[in-house]
C-alpha cells in the first residue's frame, strides 16, 4: 500500500479530484490533507470524503519538524502539493528526497516563481500573448518551481481566451493528468 500526502492552501478541486480516483484503488490512499490555511476550502473537502486534516502555522512548518513528524507516523510515502502556496523548507525536502511533487498551471520554466500562483499565472500568460499553455508536474526542491520535470502537457490559448478560460482548460488538464502521474510514480517507486 502506498500512503499519500497532500498539501494544498485553498479550494483543493486537485486534492478532491485526487482522493476520488485513488478511492477505488486497492493499492494507494491518501491518509492525510495537510494546509496552512484554517479557512481552505479543501478542509471541508477532505472531512467529506472521510481524510484526515492538519492545519498547521507558518512557526510549524519552518522552524520546527512536527510535520516531518507527522508524515513519518503517517508512512507516507509521497507528497503531493496541490495548489499550496507556501516555499517548501529544506528541511523537508531533505527527507524526502524526489518524493515530493507540485504541479503548476503553466509551461515552466516561463511563467513560475515566487508570486506565480493561481490566476496571476494565467493572467502572466495572457499578456504575453502566448498561443498555449498548459501543467508542468515536478519534483519539489527548494527553489519555487524549479525542481525537474516530471511531465508537461499543453492546451491552445486563442484571442479570444481569458486569464479565466485559460484557467479553466488547465483545470481539466489538471484533472486528467496529475492523478495519473502520481500513479506512475508510485509505481516506478516500486521497481
Ligand atoms: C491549481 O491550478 C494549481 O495548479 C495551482 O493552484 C490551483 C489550485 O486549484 N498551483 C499553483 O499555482 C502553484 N504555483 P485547486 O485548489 O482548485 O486545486
Amino acid at each position: 500500500m502506498k500512503r499519500i500526502a497532500i498539501f494544498a492552501s485553498g479550494a483543493g478541486s486537485n486534492a478532491k479530484n485526487i482522493i476520488q480516483y485513488f478511492g477505488t484503488n486497492p493499492e494507494v490512499t491518501v491518509v492525510a490533507v495537510l494546509t496552512n490555511n484554517p479557512n481552505a476550502k479543501v478542509l471541508d473537502a477532505a472531512a467529506e470524503l472521510g481524510v484526515a486534516t492538519l492545519v498547521f502555522s507558518r512557526e510549524e512548518f519552518y522552524k520546527t519538524h512536527k510535520i516531518n513528524q507527522f508524515l513519518g507516523d503517517q508512512h507516507v510515502d509521497l507528497i503531493v502539493l496541490a495548489g499550496f502556496l507556501w516555499l517548501v523548507p529544506q528541511h523537508l525536502v531533505h527527507d524526502y528526497p524526489r518524493r515530493i511533487i507540485n504541479i503548476h498551471p503553466a509551461l515552466l520554466p516561463k511563467f513560475g516563481g515566487k508570486g506565480m500562483f493561481g490566476n496571476h499565472v494565467h493572467e502572466a500568460v495572457k499578456a504575453s500573448g502566448a498561443e498555449e499553455s498548459g501543467i508542468t508536474i515536478h519534483f519539489v526542491n527548494e527553489k519555487y518551481d524549479e525542481g525537474d520535470i516530471l511531465f508537461q502537457t499543453t492546451c491552445k490559448v486563442s484571442n479570444e481566451d481569458t486569464p479565466e478560460t485559460i484557467a479553466a482548460k488547465v483545470h481539466q488538464l489538471e484533472y486528467e493528468y496529475y492523478p495519473k502521474v502520481i500513479e506512475q510514480l508510485l509505481l516506478l517507486q516500486n521497481a
